[in-house]
């Protein structure tokens, strides 16, 4: 049986990683700047992450959310701890969309609204509200369009606020990524999601902070919003939570309450999951990650800045882009054929890097003499 083919993949047939390296059939080494769209956080097999899924996997690795799991509550604790919102409920899923799907019908069910605000340029997921919220076409079917989303042009306020005044009492939601991943990496300014906190306190509406790729630390704080000091309603993670294992999740404000029979899943939750996201906090902490990301982030920038050739360097912590302009080609293919080095895109133009929240320094000069030397070969 042949693969369902959605997906053009690269020539690369990995068989072992470790840390910030993958291994090929020959053994070949590739640094991982791009740990499988923004996935890997603590870095490739952590020996605290395999040890924490193995010894849960010989207790019970499923049981369905009918009974007692106290991996949940031990989850929800630890989270209480590194998000600093221990007022805030956990509700646990399997994947970024359905995170996001689950956040905007949350929101639609406590305002009893449907209009939902997103933005140029985002990407939520692919599922049927998530995909709604997606501003882009190749991704909608016809049965996901609709009317009840609107797209407003990122970062500006103005827009933001003359939609609330026509339309404020009909929107139940207003959806937007801390930092946009898919989109490009761009970063919404502190005055944006001020605005969007203070509109939706003045019309009820329900802030959801995408944090799928930007949270979960890789921005150097735990939410990316935390930059901005600003509170969302519902925050939705995915990502790095569980480091390559499938694990998502939404933290849902005090104020927004449960009901039996409004959200569900069947896997979402189970304990091989609780265990291999708790072994990411776990490692995040003992291994101060956050700081980290911050750091060798902070370098990275810096030094991107000073590369001729590349342009337009942004982002937070470790998760940056950079434009590459048409005369380089493409330099992502040429430093995975030439050098070694994975990185991800956001269309022909722009280069993501979402390395381990581990990397060094060491790794970051490697990455920068190569891409420098990547950089003359295509334009000596
Ligand atoms: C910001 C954001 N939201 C949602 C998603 C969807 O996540 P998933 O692919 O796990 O459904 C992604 C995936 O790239 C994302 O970057």
């Amino acid at each position: 049986m042949k693969l369902f083919d959605v997906y053009p993949l690269m020539d690369l047939n990995i068989v072992k990683a470790n840390g910030s390296y993958v291994y090929d059939e020959q053994d070949q080494a590739f640094l991982d700047l791009y740990g499988g769209h923004a996935v890997i956080s603590i870095g490739h097999g952590h020996p605290h992450w395999k040890q924490r899924i193995s010894v849960q996997m010989d207790k019970i690795a499923f049981y369905s959310n009918a009974v007692i799991n106290e991996l949940q509550a031990e989850l929800a604790e630890k989270l209480a701890q590194i998000s600093g919102k221990p007022d805030y409920r956990l509700f646990l899923c399997n994947s970024g969309a359905e995170a996001n799907e689950n956040a905007l019908k949350l929101a639609s069910f406590h305002t009893g609204r449907k209009k939902i605000v997103a933005f140029k340029n985002a990407f939520h997921g692919r599922t049927s509200l998530a995909v709604a919220a997606t501003d882009n076409t190749k991704y909608t079917a016809p049965v996901n369009e609709t009317e009840n989303v609107v797209f407003l042009p990122f970062n500006d306020i103005e827009a933001l606020k003359t939609y609330f005044v026509a339309n404020g009492n009909e929107i139940a939601a207003v959806i937007i990524e801390g930092i946009q991943g898919v989109g490009g990496i761009h970063v919404s300014s502190d005055e944006m999601l001020l605005a969007i906190r203070d509109l939706c306190d003045t019309y009820n509406v329900v802030f959801i902070a995408d944090e799928v790729q930007c949270g979960f630390g890789r921005s150097g704080k735990f939410f990316s919003l935390d930059h901005a000091g600003v509170q969302a309603d519902i925050y939705t993670m995915a990502k790095g939570m569980g480091n390559g294992f499938p694990v998502a999740g939404l933290l849902i404000a005090p104020n927004i309450k449960a009901q039996y029979g409004m959200l569900g899943t069947t896997f979402g939750g189970n304990h091989l999951a609780c265990a291999a996201a708790l072994a990411v906090i776990e490692t995040m902490e003992q291994e101060d990650l956050l700081n980290n990301a911050t750091r060798v982030g902070a370098y990275l920038l810096q030094a991107l800045k000073q590369i001729k050739g590349i342009e337009a360097v942004r982002g937070k912590g470790l998760m940056i882009g950079f434009d590459v302009p048409e005369r380089l080609g493409n330099l992502k293919q040429h430093l995975f054929r030439e050098y070694r080095i994975l990185t991800g895109d956001a269309g022909p133009k722009v280069i993501r890097l979402l390395p381990a929240m581990s990397i060094n320094q060491e790794i970051a000069d490697n990455f920068l003499q190569a891409l420098q030397a990547a950089i003359d070969d295509l334009n000596p």
